[in-house]
């Protein structure tokens, strides 16, 4: 394990660099006709292959070292992936990823979760895929913005004990809504900083769906995880037996790191706290509940900003603007899920208008709650 760590952070990091520079020379996402780059790939394939081969013996014991040994293994086919690589991908990779899933009860490839929360840094530089600046903008980007989901699903998952009007929740919603303003925040550095074609062309190929023995895997996304589907719920923006909210949730179990399945499987049962809080305003505001209320709208309004940044500021000029420029034999897998990059666009906007709660004609959402909590507590706040 500690030579194939090795070699991910140094041999595997100069094939894959040197490759990225060749294809973006050209500006294009892979180049296959040139003789010294296919030997590079080779490289890749087969020296990962031999490493992964010779890790013999039981598997780590702990949770923690199976997921990360799971990591490096899709690391290294996710670079295969990315290659299209005439050589074939060593089966032993494949069949050690089964293994590792088998155990703990994951998808056996490459996720958000290995690449960002399971990555330790050895002398400043975490596991890449590459040495390019915009892959350590992206995956330090990404990371941020996950951490400061999960700070605020962990203040918001702590309320429904403690119910909407104790003075301790005044607290837990401050802390939400400044840790949904850091996801607003990492998210517009991220926009600002990363490059359109680098992203394009060298970054997001790694994330392709793949085979794993006879089954086809979906690529990753930064969404793989649960806090952001937590905090929905939570909420009340988005509803548990809503039947398009049910696959986005059933579809990303298999991809988010054990710890995270445990949370998403808890959330589905707790009562909204927009329900919470209509129920008690409904019977009479008292001044904590109104602080809260007012401290809630804004957490939704926050939700809503930094999702609605990702959809237009991230989504779009990142992926569907390139994609209407890549050759049309390009498009296929184009998204981490597989459908067609229109078909996951709407499901995405979707989640916008949820997450943000606007009503379009037959698609309704919270909006109507959210009026009626605000008329209820106050004259002047406007969510
Ligand atoms: C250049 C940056 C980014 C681009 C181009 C991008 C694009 C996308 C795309 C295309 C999907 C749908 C994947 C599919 O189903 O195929 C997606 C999903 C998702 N992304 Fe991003 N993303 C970016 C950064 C981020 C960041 C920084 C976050 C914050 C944590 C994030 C959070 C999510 C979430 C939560 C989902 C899952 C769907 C949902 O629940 O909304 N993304 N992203």
């Amino acid at each position: 394990m500690d030579r194939l760590d090795r070699w991910i952070r140094t041999e595997f990091v100069e094939y894959n660099t040197a490759l990225e520079e060749a294809y973006f020379a050209e500006r294009r996402e892979i180049v296959c006709d040139r003789p010294e780059l296919e030997k590079i790939k080779q490289a890749v394939v087969i020296e990962g292959g031999r490493l992964i081969g010779a890790v013999s013996g039981p598997l780590p014991i702990s949770p923690r070292e199976k997921y990360q040994l799971l990591g490096m293994v899709g690391f290294y086919l996710a670079a295969c992936r990315r290659h299209e690589s005439a050589e074939p991908v060593d089966p032993s990779a494949w069949s050690l990823a089964q293994q590792l899933g088998s155990a703990l009860g994951v998808a056996p490839r490459f996720v958000f979760a290995h690449q960002a929360l399971y990555n330790p840094a050895v002398r400043d530089r975490y596991q890449t895929f590459t040495s390019l600046a915009d892959e350590a903008v992206f995956l330090t980007g990404n990371g941020l913005a996950v951490l400061a989901y999960q700070r605020a699903a962990d203040a918001l998952r702590r309320v429904p004990p403690m119910g909407v009007s104790n003075p301790l929740t005044t607290y837990l919603l401050e802390t939400a809504l400044s840790a949904l303003d850091d996801v607003l925040r990492f998210n517009r550095d991220l926009g600002k900083t990363l490059d359109v074609d680098r992203f394009f062309f060298n970054i997001r190929p790694y994330f392709k769906s793949h085979r794993v023995g006879a089954v086809e895997y979906r690529g990753a996304n930064a969404g793989d995880f649960s806090a952001i589907n937590e905090i929905d719920l939570l909420l009340g923006l988005c509803d548990a037996r809503d039947p398009f909210y049910q696959n986005v949730i059933a579809e990303k179990y298999a991809y988010v790191a054990p710890e995270d399945q445990v949370l998403l499987r808890a959330v589905v049962d707790e009562e909204p706290l927009l329900a919470k809080f209509l129920r008690e305003a409904e019977s009479g505001a008292g001044p904590r509940l109104r602080q809260n209320a007012e401290l809630f709208l804004a957490v939704c309004r926050a939700h809503g900003a930094a999702y609605t940044y990702h959809h237009h500021r991230l989504v779009k000029p990142f992926l569907v603007a390139p994609a209407e420029k890549a050759p049309a034999d390009r498009l296929t897998g184009i998204t981490a899920s597989g459908p067609p990059l229109d078909v996951v666009v709407a499901g995405l906007s979707r989640l916008s208008d949820l997450r943000s709660a606007r009503d379009r004609p037959g698609v309704p959402t919270a909006r109507p709650s959210l009026d009626r909590l605000r008329s209820l507590v106050s004259t002047t706040s406007a969510q």
